[in-house]
């Protein structure tokens, strides 16, 4: 057997090698951290995903060993494949930080603020997106767009206007799916998802659109304003289940399971797809074998408290001078000799 052949690549100064024809974002993923570009359209388990959002642009400042003459403008990282010897800026590349800045409020002009009641907040990629690369305010004057209702039949809710465009439930429905039932409507800013004569997609697998949908366009009508993910203990668990994997990840408060997801990686996507049965109508807690909890790896809100790879609270360890730099407070104040909000129940 031949041996693969690798290429160097540098990334914000790091160097790794890939094999040949490797993304300069999956390189990137290798490295790990802020030198991995934001991904909103991009999904390593869909064929033909990527290139649409922009969110993923760097800045190729050596073409490669034999030719390095850097790339005349930024590029989508998620589309190019590495060269040897290649370098490429990211966070290192004030061009890019600033048209990511760009890419977030063009990504945000249409879309509604209404986290505080989309059942994406907490898990919602376009709102990290958007406190990690975004800008405060926006320039945008006029009407958001808004749109007719479709109806995506009895599981999944379609809300168009927190849509942004990615095609990954498009790319779902085609490769999980026989026949394609849904797609892009219409184009610019007229684009919209939409079913064919408003059919319902009731395609065995279809409840995965729900799991790739990076914003809260597409949510689960049967968990629909039931509960807070972070209010809730994701925890892996499996049956055995004629028609796939049954590997999902049960989001429980008390006993209750509040719905059922697929796994995902720290890239947030997909590890197994899972069918409408173990998702939308498996939801008592007897139904599973409880493997233990789910650590999310993602930074989430989620993640922070309680359910970083263990049952209970964790109690920082750090002293105080350790996390401030090296110095030490002044003076520390109990907040319970002021507040008369927070009583300590103890006293
Ligand atoms: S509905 Fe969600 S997954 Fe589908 S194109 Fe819109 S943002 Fe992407
Ligand atoms: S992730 Fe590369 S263009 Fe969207």
């Amino acid at each position: 057997m031949s041996e693969q052949q690798l290429f160097k690549v540098t990334i914000d100064n790091i160097t790794i090698e890939v094999p040949a024809g490797t993304t300069i974002l999956n390189a990137a993923r290798q490295i790990g951290g802020d030198v991995t570009p934001p991904a909103m359209c991009y999904y390593s388990k869909l064929e033909g995903s990527g290139g649409k959002c922009r969110t993923c642009l760097v800045e190729v400042s050596k073409g490669s060993e034999k030719d390095p003459r850097p790339m005349p403008k930024l590029i989508a990282s998620c589309r190019t494949t590495v060269m040897d010897g290649m370098e490429v800026k990211n966070i290192t590349s004030e061009k890019v930080v600033d048209a990511r800045a760009g890419v977030v409020e063009f990504l945000l002009l249409n879309h509604p603020l209404d986290c505080p009641i989309c059942d994406q907040a907490g898990e919602c990629h376009l709102q990290d997106l958007s406190y990690d690369h975004g800008k405060e305010g926006t320039r945008y004057e006029f009407e958001r767009r808004t749109f007719k209702k479709h109806d995506l039949g009895p599981y999944i809710q379609l809300h168009m206007t927190r849509c942004i465009l990615c095609y990954r439930c498009v790319y779902t429905a085609d490769q999980l799916s026989k026949e394609r039932s849904h797609g892009v409507l219409d184009r610019g800013d007229h684009a919209q998802i939409a079913t064919f004569i408003e059919k319902s997609l009731d395609n065995e697998f279809i409840g995965n659109v729900i799991d790739v949908c990076p914003v809260g366009a597409l949510t689960d009508k049967t968990f629909r304003f039931k509960n807070r993910v972070w209010f809730l203990k994701p925890m892996d668990a499996h049956r055995d289940c004629p028609t796939c994997s049954g590997k999902v990840t049960l989001w429980n408060r008390g006993d209750e399971v509040y719905r059922v997801t697929a796994r995902k990686d720290k890239w947030g996507e997909v590890e197994d797809w899972i069918c409408n049965t173990c998702r939308f109508e498996t939801k008592n807690t007897s139904d599973w074998v409880i493997e233990g909890p789910r650590e999310i790896d993602r930074h989430s809100v989620i993640a922070q408290g309680h359910y970083q790879g263990s049952v209970g609270m964790h109690k920082p360890t750090e002293t105080f001078a350790a996390v401030n730099a090296g110095r030490a407070p002044h003076l520390l104040m109990d907040i319970h000799s002021v507040s008369e909000v927070n009583k300590d129940s103890s006293l």
